[in-house]
């Protein structure tokens, strides 16, 4: 499949919105579609629970959720947007001390757009920007079948042995 964002980020160009959000467009695909990149946190809900949807993740109370990005760091969404309409294809998002430590949740591309080099779009943006706060230490918590997707953007499993280990309720 053809790759649409190549590892250089070449031909990347930053705008501003109307309401002066930064966007980065990363990609006109066929002059009527555009990708945008944003970090704007206020993201319809319905439309991030569909893109869940599409990727078969376990539904999670729209309250909580919302919850969830109003305490993120830091927020990613990908648009494709055509005409006067917007869609939302791509999510990421992070929490942080702000400080020393992030962590990177919920990365996800809509299957339409995988294997299109967006999801290396996403996480170099987001990486990108907790960088630019000075943060250092970014982690995540990688499912089995994608560890080799964030090794290649430089992850490692286990640094010095070190174990996630994880508390759950009864
Ligand atoms: C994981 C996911 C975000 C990857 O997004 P994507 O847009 O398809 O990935 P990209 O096209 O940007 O791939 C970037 C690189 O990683 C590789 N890659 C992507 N997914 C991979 C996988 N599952 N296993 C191994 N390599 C993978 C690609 O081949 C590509 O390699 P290259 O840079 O050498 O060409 C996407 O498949 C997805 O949303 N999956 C479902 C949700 C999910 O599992 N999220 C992660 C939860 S921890």
């Amino acid at each position: 499949m053809e790759k649409l964002f190549n590892s250089t980020d070449a031909g990347t160009t930053l705008q501003t919105n109307h309401e002066g959000e930064m966007l980065e467009e990363i990609l006109d695909r066929t002059g009527q579609s555009r990708l945008y990149l944003s970090t704007d946190p206020n993201i319809d809900l319905s439309q991030l629970e569909a893109l869940c949807d599409s990727v078969g993740w376990a539904r999670r109370p729209l309250r909580k959720v919302k919850k969830a990005l109003e305490n993120s760091f830091l927020v990613v969404s990908l648009w494709e947007i055509k005409g006067h309409q917007r869609s939302l294809v791509g999510f990421a998002r992070a929490t942080s001390d702000c400080a020393f430590n992030a962590t990177i949740w919920d990365v996800v591309v809509h299957p339409r757009f995988q294997s299109q080099g967006l999801g290396k779009a996403i996480m170099k943006f987001a990486i990108r920007k907790l960088r630019s706060q000075d943060i250092s230490n970014i982690t995540l918590f990688a499912d089995p079948q994608v560890i080799e997707f964030y090794r290649r953007l430089g992850f490692v499993l286990d640094p010095e042995g070190i174990k996630g280990m994880f508390w759950y309720p009864d």
